[in-house]
């Protein structure tokens, strides 16, 4: 194994021990979103479908895995288990970033397993913005993936000493890259959450698909700081816009682009709130990866079967039949959710 392949094999070992071992505390914003209880609805548990349709996507469930593992031993086990989940309960996954496998040839299977085991899923590649559109198109192709996810993670760089430091040709890498692909082109953030002007650049540039992945659940300033070994960042812990904000600062733009929800989503009540909010469909990854170590992969079916089940039950209480009903149906925000809408213009 090659220095900087040993690196990274390494280093998403400590992410995901890290992510196990976070304590995701304070108040999630998902509890200053209320949906409205409907004492009749009108609609039955069975008619209830959440199919997520939109753009050159179909969801049989509007729930995925996200980006997480694969590039080391350890996390080729975790995506193969995550791979038979997502197979046995028909939802997409992503794979952890694939820089490695395209640097090396002796991980690539860490990441193929995914495939190999659901060949009939939806599986998104993963990438970085600074990979060239070659490299990009590499991943892909190793995955024969339905999708790519592009993350942009500054925050994270920054707080890592071995980091990137250049940033302003990820834009039109993006660009580049969206015009190499042959499938839809996701650019997700990685647990910042994301801004209107994030998103108005991204929708500027061709950009559709937009995973907001907002701070709340797995923090990776706190992950990265930890493996800074003393030389402390921790005033930055707090950095970043929460889910429920980043779909809020995304309502501008939700009739030009499709957007995603991910980022502390821990509940199915969480989840509908984030459809309430506008998403188009929701990425779950800290509490699948938990579930997975904890339970293995039928106990995290049986999670994910109930979790959707719960969702439906949901929806009944606010009389929403479908997706576009529940994208519609209302909220009331708390005070501070209001003033930072009132303060955005939003
Ligand atoms: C262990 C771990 C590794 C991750 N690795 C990646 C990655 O390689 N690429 C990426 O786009 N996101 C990565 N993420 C971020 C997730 O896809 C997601 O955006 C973020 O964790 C927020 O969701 P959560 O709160 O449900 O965990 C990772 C998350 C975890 C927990």
């Amino acid at each position: 194994m090659n220095s900087e392949l040993n690196i990274r094999s390494k280093r998403k070992d400590q992410h995901v021990k890290h992510a196990l071992s976070q304590k995701i505390d304070g108040d999630s914003d998902f509890n200053h979103v209320h949906l409205i209880h409907q004492s009749l609805p009108a609609v039955n548990l069975d008619t209830v479908n959440l199919n997520a349709c939109f753009g050159e996507f179909e969801f049989q469930s509007p729930i995925y895995i996200n980006a997480m593992t694969g590039g080391s031993e350890w996390t080729k086990s975790i995506n193969r288990k995550l791979a038979e989940v997502a197979a046995a309960v028909k939802i997409p996954m992503a794979v952890g970033s694939m820089h490695a496998a395209i640097k090396d040839d002796s991980v690539i299977d860490s990441f193929k397993i995914v495939r190999e085991k659901n060949p009939d899923g939806i599986i998104f590649a993963n990438v970085g913005a600074d990979v060239s559109p070659a490299d990009a198109c590499y991943a892909v192709e190793l995955l024969q993936a339905d999708g790519l996810q592009i993350h942009i993670n500054a925050p994270q760089e920054l707080i890592m000493p071995e980091g990137d430091r250049d940033f302003k040709n990820w834009r039109e890498n993006i660009i580049e890259t969206k015009k190499a692909v042959k499938v839809p082109v996701i650019v997700k953030e990685v647990g910042f959450g994301m801004s209107k002007e994030t998103i108005q650049t991204l929708v500027q540039a061709g950009i559709k698909y937009i995973d907001v992945s907002g701070k709340g659940g797995t923090n990776f300033a706190e992950i990265e700081n930890r493996r800074r070994f003393g030389q402390d960042m921790n005033f930055l812990f707090n950095w970043g816009q929460s889910t429920v904000v980043s779909l809020i600062e995304s309502k501008p733009f939700q009739n030009d682009s499709f957007i995603l929800a991910s980022g502390g989503v821990t509940s199915p009540l969480d989840a509908v709130k984030s459809i309430a909010l506008g998403a188009n469909a929701v990425g779950i990854s800290k509490a699948v990866l938990e579930k997975i170590q904890t339970d293995g992969v039928e106990g995290t079916v049986r999670y994910i079967e109930q979790f959707i089940v719960h969702m439906k039950k949901i929806s009944v209480m606010v009389s929403a039949e479908n997706i576009q009903q529940l994208q519609k149906t209302p909220v009331v925000l708390s005070a501070e959710i209001e003033s930072w809408k009132r303060q955005r213009n939003l």
